[in-house]
């Protein structure tokens, strides 16, 4: 498990199952152990672990994927006792979330304990951290005995992998071995929330929502792009760059992406008018729909010929599960140009949703 050199690795491949369970756990989290990387999936998206404390294996995550250096990784834990162990003065607020929503999809911003090295935390003070509510991860965290340094299993810049095949294709020759679990239940990465700052600020989006947040700790604040006003109290050096992180986090298909939000009728009529100016323009032109609009579309006679379709509008959870699919799956067919619906409804992962959508394009209309 050698990347210094450039060589290429022999990177492992285990469908997981019950038969093969133990063996298969056991077998990588050796590698963990010894300071390798694997890829495996959590209820959000696929994961590439290596141990988070030792900074030898964290540096091989940043050279796999490509990742700026500086930019934080978070870790999975498996008991409070990890928890205990790579974060300090933990603020009752931030029990209180562990207590309702892990082991969950929720990223816990915290004080840093000295034991996590530098360029885990992107050299910041604080650390996010996270229980997942999954099998396959809580029981390789737990085997290989320490918190496992995981950011999303892709290439920087690619969208999250929610599919084994996902992370074959961008990791495949640079880490170690992947544990194909099967497509992850929700499909988009986890909320994140700093719990270090007053009234605690939301980093990004996910399954667990504002509302569901602020039930269990009160007011939290949402961080908005282009926002300066969200910097907490101080603004030290540190303070800054964490914001920055979030913002370099951008999920770019290859493909232009252009978003058009709104009813799903006049969204439908929007695209359709995009999809006459770039085919005059003789733009090959790509679809992410909802059904509804796959519909509406080919009533008005056009064949949208690639598209992916993400489920009805009105079940965000479905076209969130299906989201980085499409993405990667359009940007495999060469075309000029994605037209994607976001006239999916804003509740529940509804909001997480649009927020992925509106990072992957570099053109909106609201309508
Ligand atoms: O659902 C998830 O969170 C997935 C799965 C694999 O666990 N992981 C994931 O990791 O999305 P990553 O590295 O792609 O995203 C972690 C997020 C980043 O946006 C990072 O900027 C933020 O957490 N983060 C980590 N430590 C931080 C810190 N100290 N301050 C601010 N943000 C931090
Ligand atoms: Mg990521």
């Amino acid at each position: 498990m050698n990347t210094e050199n450039g060589n290429k690795l022999k990177t492992l491949v285990f469908r997981v199952s019950e038969a093969n369970f133990d063996a298969v756990l056991e077998k990588t989290a050796e590698i963990l152990r010894n300071g390798g990387t694997v890829a495996f999936p959590t209820e959000t998206v696929y994961g590439l672990g290596a141990d988070g404390l030792n900074p030898y294996a964290v540096g091989k995550i940043f050279k796999a994927k490509k990742r700026p250096p500086g930019n934080p990784l978070s870790l999975l834990v498996h008991s409070m006792e990890d928890v205990q162990k790579v974060a300090k003065n933990i603020p009752e607020k931030a029990l209180k979330l562990m207590d309702n929503f892990w082991p969950g999809p929720l990223t816990i911003v915290l004080e840093k304990n000295d034991v996590v090295p530098g360029i885990t935390s992107g050299n910041l003070l604080s650390i996010g951290v996270r229980m997942p509510d999954h099998k396959i991860p809580l029981e390789l965290i737990r085997r290989t005995g320490t918190p496992l340094a995981a950011p999303s299993a892709n290439l920087s810049g690619k969208p999250s992998p929610t599919l084994a095949g996902h992370v074959i294709a961008d990791l495949s020759g640079s880490i170690d071995a992947i544990l194909d679990g099967g497509e992850t239940a929700i499909g988009l990465e986890s909320t994140v929330i700093d719990i270090t700052v007053e009234p605690p600020l939301v980093l990004r989006p996910g399954a667990i929502g504002i509302s569901d947040l602020e039930t269990i700790i009160g007011k939290v604040k949402e961080l908005k792009s282009g926002d300066n006003e969200d910097k907490p109290g101080g603004t030290s050096e540190p303070q800054i760059k964490q914001y920055e992180s979030q913002k370099l986090n951008h999920y770019t298909p290859d493909t232009k992406v252009v978003l058009v939000e709104g009813q799903t009728e006049t969204v439908s009529e929007k695209i359709a008018e995009l999809f006459e100016e770039y085919k005059n323009k003789g733009l090959n032109t790509g679809f992410l729909l909802s059904e509804e609009n796959l519909n509406l579309l080919s009533l008005k006679g056009l064949n949208p010929g690639k598209y992916f379709v993400l489920g009805s509008a009105k079940q965000p959870e479905v076209a969130s599960r299906k989201l980085f699919e499409g993405l990667r799956d359009l940007d495999r067919k060469e075309l000029d140009v994605i037209l994607a619906d976001g006239s999916f409804s804003q509740s529940g992962l509804g909001t997480a949703l649009i927020n992925r959508l509106r990072k992957a394009a570099s053109l909106k209309y609201v309508v």
